[in-house]
């Protein structure tokens, strides 16, 4: 079809001259605004090409003129992070575990730091919450065996019960059956005797008596004449309703018996790099102390 200029005779405008079923184009050129934003698109994509990571090729892909990389932004960053939490933590080896609770910044970092620790360490033992389970005790009640003060959790986490460290605190209840220092009808008396005025279970029966005699004389210098409990020895109050081995007679009896002498591992720094630091060990700490039953 021959092309000609042509004037559409309502707007005015030149015509393209195609036309389709009598039906013409008008002529209406790009604005040159866009025209203009759009080879700025054009040159602005290739300078970004040129510059940052952008083409990919068989294994690899062009750097981009500038080396620019978010992995090693996010590297960097992390770095910076760990350098201003070694501070910190630097900071909280230095200073006595009670004026780290004291001051808020430093609290802080502790007991994040002291969170993670717990949760990689300590809860397969003790449970997520600290809520612990039969043997290994609730660190978030009010009841202690060696004492709930920050010092306390402190030295018992960084020497630990019957570890087999040096400075761990010791005590053993002796093994009143398989030792033969008891005749079994004394464990089952004195058995009784606790489970009932102590456990608070059964009613005082006909052992009750020769039970609490020989409580008097085999039990009350670590457990306290009325069942109160020592510190001291890390034996637990009797007259409570929170026990190491459970609400359970069975188990009160065999804990008489042969009793099972729990271990807490020592957490201190080990020569073979195993254990945890000093400032981690203080968070730890004072993360245990807030789960309810510091004191
Ligand atoms: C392998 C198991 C195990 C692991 C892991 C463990 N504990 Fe223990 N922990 C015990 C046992 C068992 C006892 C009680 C020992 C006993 O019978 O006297 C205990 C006792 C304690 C006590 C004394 C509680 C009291 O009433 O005085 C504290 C505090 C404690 N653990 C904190 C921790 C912390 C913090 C961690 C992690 C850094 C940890 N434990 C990891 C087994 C464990
Ligand atoms: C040398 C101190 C000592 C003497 C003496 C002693 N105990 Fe214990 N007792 C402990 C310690 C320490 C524990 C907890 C340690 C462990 O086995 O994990 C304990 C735990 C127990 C428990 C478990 C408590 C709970 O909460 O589950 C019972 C029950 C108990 N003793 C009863 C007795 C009776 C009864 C006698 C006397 C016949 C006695 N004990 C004598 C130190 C002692």
């Amino acid at each position: 079809m021959p092309t000609k200029i042509e004037k559409d005779t309502l707007s005015g405008r030149e015509t393209t001259g195609h036309e389709w079923d009598g039906l013409k184009e008008l002529n209406t050129p790009l604005p040159k605004w866009w025209l203009y934003t759009f080879f700025a698109c054009v040159v602005i994509a290739l300078v970004y090409v040129l510059l940052y990571p952008s083409i990919p090729y068989g294994p690899g892909y062009f750097h981009g003129l500038l080396g620019a990389s978010s992995r090693a932004t996010v590297s960097a960053d992390v770095r910076a992070m760990e350098a201003q939490r070694a501070v910190y933590m630097d900071k909280i080896k230095s200073t006595p575990i009670e004026q780290v609770k004291q001051d808020p910044q430093l609290l802080a970092v502790a007991t994040a730091a002291g969170r993670i620790a717990f949760a990689t360490n300590c809860q397969p033992c003790h449970g997520a919450g600290g809520e612990g389970r039969p043997g290994y005790p609730n660190l978030a009640d009010d009841t202690w065996l060696w004492g709930g003060k920050l010092t306390d959790i402190q030295q018992t986490v960084t020497y630990g019960i019957r570890s087999g460290n040096d400075k761990a605190r010791l005590s053993a209840m002796p093994a009143f059956g398989t030792a033969g220092v008891l005749k079994p009808e004394q464990i089952e008396a004195v058995g009784d005797y606790v489970w009932g005025a102590f456990y608070g279970h059964a009613a005082p029966g006909a052992n009750f008596a020769a039970g609490k005699a020989a409580y008097a004389e085999n039990c009350a210098a670590c457990h306290g004449d009325n069942g109160e409990g020592n510190r001291q020895f890390g034996a637990p109050p009797l007259k409570s309703a929170v026990h190491l081995y459970g609400d359970n007679h069975e188990m009160e009896l065999a804990q008489i018996a042969n009793p099972r002498l729990g271990v807490m591992p020592s957490w201190e720094k080990r020569a073979n790099n195993t254990g945890l630091d000093e400032a981690t060990i203080k968070s730890v700490a004072i993360y245990v102390h807030a789960l309810g039953g510091g004191e």
